[in-house]
């Protein structure tokens, strides 16, 4: 498959240069209007000394003359502006605010790339440069923090009503929260590992043998455009009767936004050789699938009619 972005090495260029060229720009346009206000006060002052003068050289018998020492008070427009803009020598904040939203920016960018590659590619892209996965994971966690609940939370809940005896595997595990939280032997797969206890590969092919896990965990992680490859996977290495959990963003569900039907990707995965226990779509942002493998295996599979699941973007915040 291939990705519908331009070469990895131009994005990551021409990504570097927009945020140079970005920042260099706004800092150019600030310090302007900072000089223009700077130039406005100059000759604001300059008339009212002139006046001044005049008024001094015609009146005979001079009044005591108020000279204003509050700058805001001579112009109160500039006053005004500065107020709602903040203090314009805060440029470090200014600056913070601005990586915030670059790195937001990168977060979207390398988001859609992994919905809109294969797991290979997306392997390739992050060994490249394995500090984007940081950026990634970065951006992820900030999205995250504005969820009311998360579904690796209810995975969490589940195993724990369950018997800690059962091998998990996560595919997609990113920070391996499950694993962390859990007293279940899980296998933590992802692309990249950060920490000793996850195993860096393509899920489409994991280190484990066949029918040896009893709950293979799918949390937001079906992103490749080969995610069939995942599931069929994820039967290679589970147990007969063991349990599929499917944790998915809602909207790549709505088939009135050009989402998937739920009913046909159930109807898929059922194919593969699982049946359906249950779906939860209780939740405002991800529903949940709850799927077991079936005892007999399928002989000869046939081809399975796999719907489409739409990219996930994240909204800018
Ligand atoms: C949206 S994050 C979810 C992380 C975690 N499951 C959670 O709920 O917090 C999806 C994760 O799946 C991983 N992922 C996507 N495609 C993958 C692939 N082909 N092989 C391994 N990991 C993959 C990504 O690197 C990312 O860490």
């Amino acid at each position: 498959m291939i990705c519908s972005m331009a070469p990895d090495e131009a994005i990551d260029n021409l990504f570097a240069l927009q945020d140079e060229r970005i920042i260099k720009a706004v800092i150019k346009k600030k310090k302007k209007k900072k000089s223009a206000t700077e130039s406005r006060m100059e000759s604001s002052k300059k008339r009212k000394g002139a006046k001044r003068r005049r008024h001094t050289a015609s009146n005979e018998n001079p009044k005591p003359e108020r000279v204003n020492e509050n700058k805001e008070e001579q112009n109160p427009k500039a006053s005004k502006r500065r107020k709602s803009q903040g203090p314009v020598s805060n440029s470090s904040s200014f600056l913070d605010k601005m990586k915030a939203k670059l790195s937001g920016g990168h977060f979207r960018m390398l988001n859609e790339k992994l919905y809109t590659c294969t797991g290979e590619e997306a392997l390739e892209y992050f060994n490249d440069d394995p500090t984007l996965f940081d950026t990634y994971h970065a951006g992820y966690q900030e999205q995250m923090s504005h969820w009311p609940e998360l579904p690796v939370n209810i995975i969490i809940k589940w195993l724990k009503d369950h018997s800690p005896s059962l091998v998990v595997a996560d595919f997609g595990c990113g920070d391996a929260r499950l694993a962390k939280s859990v007293k279940n032997k899980v296998f933590s797969f992802d692309l990249i590992s950060n920490d000793p206890s996850v195993i860096s590969c393509d899920m489409a092919n994991t280190p484990l043998c066949s029918s040896s896990v009893d709950v293979a965990v799918f949390c937001l992680s079906l992103m490749g455009t080969n995610f069939p490859s995942y599931l069929n996977e994820a039967h290679r290495i589970l147990k007969p009767r063991g349990w599929l959990l499917i944790a998915e963003v809602k909207s790549r569900f709505d088939s009135n936004t050009g989402g998937a039907d739920p009913k046909k990707f159930t109807k898929a995965v059922c194919d593969l050789g699982f049946t359906s226990v249950a779906k939860d779509f209780s939740n405002k942002m991800f529903i949940l699938f709850y799927f077991k493998k079936k005892e007999e295996q399928i002989s000869k599979k046939k081809d399975i009619d796999w719907p489409e699941l739409k990219p996930c973007l994240y909204k800018r915040r």
